[in-house]
């Protein structure tokens, strides 16, 4: 009984004292919450709930985090924090959101509040169903947004329209496209027809970015694709001498190119009052890549810190990997990945007001999230239908 009673009184306090910090970190968020979708750049955990073939991030991916991660699983495909991460913490989160299939009872009646956000992000993914056997597919992440959405409103005594303005003022942020390239390497695609296989990316992209504004995000920082050329464990493939692929890049480029020009006339055909940041991953890589010297401590742009072989690159990224110690100084964490180090030089750049048109576009990602109130709650009420499967659609 007293013990019972001692419980109930600790379990009050936390309560109270988890409130009190709730408030004082919501007052130096620059956002409500953030929603991420997409790869392995901005997955936190999920794929730890999935059987193989998803890929999961053993250690020693996570060896730079704080140790007090939750649950020692880290999920991150990285030393430390990831791009969805470091975003987050831009914008005054402690880090990103909670993976989805992670989340306790507790933490999904925190993310009913509309004021917590969550990660549907699933490694190996890419915009296109075929992309990523076993994975979490875009298309199911942002049905599980949707799903997300209805619990809300049914939980939410306010009802729709506080959701709404909540979801409206929310970072969505979109980390996808690399793996969709993988169809080039395996025989899914050819370099005869990239162009119909681009433009059906960028197409599917756009109809899984409407049903997103369709559910009420107002507010949307996309990443665009990496110069996948330059990876390490491209470099090291198809014998080219350890140099960056330039075809493979040249893909990579088409399709970023592609992107921006449909977003813009997305945006001003179908999609009144959403901001969006494109923010060139491309450009930020590239320039780790062949200027080392504009940063002094990330020096190492070729070779991967976690794996083996040629490059440290041949190899995946495990426990028997040859791991450098000096993880700041190098770009790639592992064949494919970058470091935290990259990712927080990368994470500098999109806020940068200054980079616009260098590296975001048609905004900065600081502009995304100070500038413009999104679209009134009137506007996104009209916009209510029931959810549509996009499968008819593409
Ligand atoms: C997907 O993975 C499963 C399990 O490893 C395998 O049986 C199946 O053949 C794979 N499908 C494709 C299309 O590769």
């Amino acid at each position: 009984m007293s013990t019972a009673a001692g419980a109930a009184l600790l379990l009050a306090a936390a309560v109270v004292c988890s409130s009190a910090d709730g408030e004082s970190e919501a007052r130096r968020r620059a956002v409500p919450a953030v929603y991420v979708f997409g790869d392995s750049l901005v997955d936190v955990g999920n794929n730890d709930f999935l059987p193989p073939p998803a890929p999961r991030a053993g250690s020693p991916c996570g060896v730079d985090l704080p140790r007090a991660i939750p649950g020692g699983r880290t999920g991150r495909f990285t030393n430390g924090y990831n791009l969805a991460d470091i975003i987050a913490q831009r914008v005054g989160f402690d880090m990103s959101p909670l993976a989805y299939l992670s989340l306790t009872p507790q933490a999904s009646l925190d993310l009913l509040s509309s004021h917590v956000g969550a990660n549907y992000a699933s490694g190996g993914s890419g915009i296109l169903d075929d992309t990523g056997n076993g994975t979490i597919t875009l298309r199911e992440q942002v049905k599980m947004f949707a799903d997300t959405k209805a619990t809300m409103i049914k939980a939410n005594k306010l009802g729709n329209n506080r959701v709404n303005r909540l979801l409206s003022q929310s970072l969505f942020l979109i980390s996808t496209a690399g793996n969709d390239f993988l169809a080039f390497g395996d025989g899914r695609a050819t370099r005869s027809d990239a162009s119909a296989y681009i433009a059906k990316m960028v197409t599917t992209y756009l109809k899984h970015i409407k049903e997103l504004y369709r559910l009420g995000a107002r507010r949307l920082g996309l990443l665009d694709a990496l110069p996948i050329g330059c990876l390490p464990g491209c470099r090291t493939s198809f014998g080219h001498d350890d140099a960056c692929d330039a075809a493979a890049n040249s893909l990579a480029r088409r399709f970023n190119a592609l992107l921006r020009l449909e977003m813009a006339s997305a945006k001003a055909a179908s999609m009144p009052g959403m901001e969006y940041s494109i923010a060139s991953i491309y450009g930020i890589f590239s320039d780790m890549i062949t200027n080392p010297e504009l940063d002094n401590r990330l020096q190492e742009a070729t070779s991967a810190c976690c794996g083996g072989g040629r490059l440290n690159a041949e190899l995946d990224c495990s426990a028997s990997s040859n791991l450098c110690t000096d993880r700041d100084g190098y770009v790639f964490w592992d064949k494919v990945h970058g470091t935290q180090a990259a990712y927080q030089r990368a994470v500098a750049a999109m806020f940068d007001g200054a980079a616009v048109t260098k590296f975001t576009e048609p905004v900065s990602f600081g502009q995304l999230i100070t500038g413009k109130q999104a679209a009134p709650v009137a506007v996104l009420d009209k916009l209510e239908r029931p959810y549509v499967d996009l499968e008819a659609e593409i």
